[in-house]
């Protein structure tokens, strides 16, 4: 097992002396047998870490929400719970999911940039603890639900701070071209805080905002913290508000190549805090509690999706195509973004990865392509187990059944024992919604 991709694979990760790749102590060639392939692996303790390293960089009083959308299941939301964390839903069904698990209605935060009434009256009556509202349209209709509901219901305020970051850099667009949240820069963030501060049925204790995904540095968030101070300073003046809550979003990256290098978590919550001192000192304002909302940092390295080896199709002078048993209904990523991971086979993770292949799925599509020019063992045959890594999120969060393909089960993994935390799928389940 290369090295190299120690900070791609879960970290209970080892290379057996049979050259077989193990995870939570469970033999991958074994799992696969026993379950099938494809199949996602849970590695619980990799999450768990994680979630412990954000518990640390931003200790209680601040809040950690594991953003539901990057791996929406019961399985992942109890442990976040049992870990301290809160979660945060984007829709009635992932809101839905939450209450199911059993997570707390007030470490629950709802966002959503058109929630439907019955979202709202949903989130109202089970008590979450805060809903992002997300336009001046949704802070009316929320105040009359939550009135008609005798409730006075705690909001945050998503705001657009006109920072936007992407990987390694991040642009300040002052006045943002997004669906999300209102400017700051236009005023409109400030109208809200003002109507909200008029309408008994509301409590407005803060400001969020969300600047990207997959981010690296630590520094647009530092900026973000300069501009949400500018405008909690703002608020105070002329509201008369002081908002306690400072909520900045998910996005830290992680590393799915050997070439990407991940960022640390709790050297990033010192920096963030020391942003937040700073400026709160600055503008003679009280240090805010923090919340952050990481999804893909959290649950991403934990999980790897095991497929099968079916044809190989060697194209002189051209590339040889490795075709696995699923493709773009279990991992859209590659297709919808571009997205690289990296593979090895876990029955042969001893072996030198010395041949150039392209490794293909199972949908009559030839853009379900998973992986372009990536390097496996010359001896890659029908029957090998390939392993991409890191597909922990977005990956079953977004998997569909084009083509009718069954979703995989996810299989947990911890010293030496393997739970099914999602079951895979049937050819049934594939028309429990066809009434005929
Ligand atoms: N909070 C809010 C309000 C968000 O919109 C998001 C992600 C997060 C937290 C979590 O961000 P993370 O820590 O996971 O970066 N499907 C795309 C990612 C979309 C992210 C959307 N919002 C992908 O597969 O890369």
């Amino acid at each position: 097992m290369p090295h190299t991709l120690k900070d791609v694979l879960p970290a209970t990760a080892r290379l057996r002396d049979d050259g077989h790749l193990e995870v939570g102590g469970c033999d991958l060639v074994e799992l696969a047998t026993e379950h099938g392939t494809p199949m996602y692996v849970f590695c619980t303790e990799t999450f768990r870490r994680q979630a412990r390293r954000y518990r640390e960089a931003f200790p209680a009083p601040d809040r950690v929400y594991f953003a539901a959308k990057a791996f929406t299941s019961v399985a992942a939301f109890r442990i976040a719970v049992e870990e301290g964390l809160g979660v945060d839903v984007a829709s009635g069904g992932e809101l839905y999911v939450a209450l199911k698990a059993g997570v707390p209605p007030e470490s629950i935060i709802v966002h959503g940039n058109n929630k439907s009434d019955a979202e709202l009256e949903m989130a109202v009556a089970s008590s979450v603890g805060r809903i992002a509202v997300d336009s001046l349209d949704e802070l009316e209709r929320l105040a009359r639900i939550a009135e008609a509901a005798g409730v006075r219901q705690t909001i945050v305020l998503r705001v657009t701070p006109g920072v936007e970051a992407h990987t390694h850099e991040y642009i300040q667009t002052g006045q943002e071209d997004t669906k999300f949240g209102m400017s700051i820069e236009s005023g409109a963030a400030l109208e809200a805080a003002k109507r909200a501060a008029d309408l008994p049925s509301v409590e407005l204790v803060g400001a969020h905002a969300h600047i990207g995904s997959q981010i690296f540095g630590s520094e647009a968030f530092g900026k973000l913290v300069e501009i949400m101070f500018e405008f909690l300073s703002a608020v105070r003046e002329a509201v008369g508000l002081s908002l306690t809550d400072l909520n900045l979003g998910g996005g830290l990256g992680i590393a799915y190549t050997k070439e990407e290098a991940p960022a640390d978590v709790v050297a990033h919550g010192a920096f963030v805090r020391q942003s937040v001192a700073r400026e709160a000192g600055r503008l003679g304002l009280a240090v805010p509690i923090l919340s952050v909302e990481p999804g893909r940092s959290i649950v991403g390295n934990s999980m790897l999706t095991l497929y099968r080896v079916g044809v190989v199709k060697e194209i002189p002078g051209v590339r040889t195509y490795v075709s696995v048993d699923g493709g773009m209904s279990d991992n859209i990523r590659p297709m919808l973004y571009g997205a690289r991971y990296s593979a090895l086979l876990a029955n042969k993770a001893n072996e030198a990865s010395d041949k150039v292949v392209t490794v293909a799925g199972s949908h009559c599509e030839s853009g379900d392509v998973l992986l372009r020019d990536v390097a496996l063992p010359s001896s890659v045959g029908r029957g090998d187990l390939l392993a991409i890594l890191a597909t922990g999120a977005y990956g079953y969060a977004m998997a569909s059944n084009y083509n009718k393909m069954p979703r995989p089960p996810v299989v947990a993994v911890a010293d030496g024992a393997a739970r099914t935390v999602i079951r895979r799928e049937t050819y049934e389940d594939l028309i429990r919604l066809d009434l005929v």
